[in-house]
């Protein structure tokens, strides 16, 4: 039975074009119930700024605000699911982001990873966040990030108490993202409405699909996601 109460809040897949506030529930949901965020777009940054062989093959591929091979990040996800910090849960920032990639993790999911000791080591619940396209502009060009402790800002939303500055890291200067320059933007769109769209339809078909409001503020969104998980967990 220690299993079953080791169990936090099962799988969690935050689906959502570029700049709907993935990163920032995430965050919020990994505190609130200790499970770990897997953001397949940090972990590819990572492999970058190492200079690992997926860094390397990946790196202009992000630049021009595309979408990295199936082959190469369902390998990377999987290395990252199979490590012992997921049995209480985990939520997948950024993944799947193809049809593909959604029926790979499926059959990961189904051949490697379901535990029946443990009721919500199962499918995911789906959240998709739902944002107006001029929303999400505001958001992504707005979007600060400090490269010493990694806390989100927005210029527009939620700026530094000093501009360009980060609250907590005492004295950095903040950064904008190599793709979020607006010649980059667009093709990153593009590449939602084309290639990641299907998953919604994917998880839609499967019955795991729950969407929520991401216009509102972040406050706002979280409790959205909140009530959903408690309903689950429930
Ligand atoms: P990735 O890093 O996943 O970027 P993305 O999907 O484009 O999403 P973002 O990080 O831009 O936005 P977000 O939804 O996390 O929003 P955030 O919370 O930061 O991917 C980058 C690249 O990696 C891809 O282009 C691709 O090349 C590659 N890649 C990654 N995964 C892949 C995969 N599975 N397959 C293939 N390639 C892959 O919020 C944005 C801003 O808005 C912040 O400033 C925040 O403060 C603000 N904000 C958030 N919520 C609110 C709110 N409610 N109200 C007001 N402001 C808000």
């Amino acid at each position: 039975m220690a299993q079953e109460t080791s169990c936090a809040v099962g799988p969690i897949v935050l689906l959502g074009p570029p700049g709907a506030g993935k990163g920032t529930q995430s965050k919020r949901i990994m505190e609130h119930y200790g499970v770990p965020q897997i953001s397949t777009g940090d972990l590819l940054r990572e492999n970058v700024v190492q200079g690992t062989d997926l860094g390397k093959a990946a790196k202009a591929v992000m630049a021009r605000g595309q979408l990295v091979s199936d082959d190469l990040v369902c390998n990377m996800v999987r290395q990252r699911l199979l490590l012992p910090d997921t049995t209480r849960g985990y939520i997948l920032d950024g993944f799947p982001r193809t049809a593909a990639q959604a029926g790979w993790l499926d059959a990961l999911l189904e051949h490697e990873l379901f535990d029946k000791r443990c009721p919500t080591r199962s499918w995911p619940i789906v959240i998709r966040l739902e944002v107006d396209y001029n929303q999400l502009l505001l958001r992504i060009t707005g979007r600060r990030s400090c490269p010493t402790c990694g806390r989100i800002y927005n210029v527009h939303f939620q700026p530094p108490r000093t501009d360009e500055v980060c609250d907590e890291a005492h004295g950095t200067k903040l950064v904008a993202r190599n793709d979020d320059r607006l010649e980059i933007i667009q093709p990153r769109l593009t590449a939602f409405q084309e290639q990641t769209r299907p998953v919604a339809d994917y998880y839609q078909h499967t019955g795991r699909l729950i969407s929520v409001n991401g216009d509102l503020p972040v406050d706002d969104v979280t409790e959205q996601i909140y009530r959903i998980l408690e309903d689950h967990r429930a």
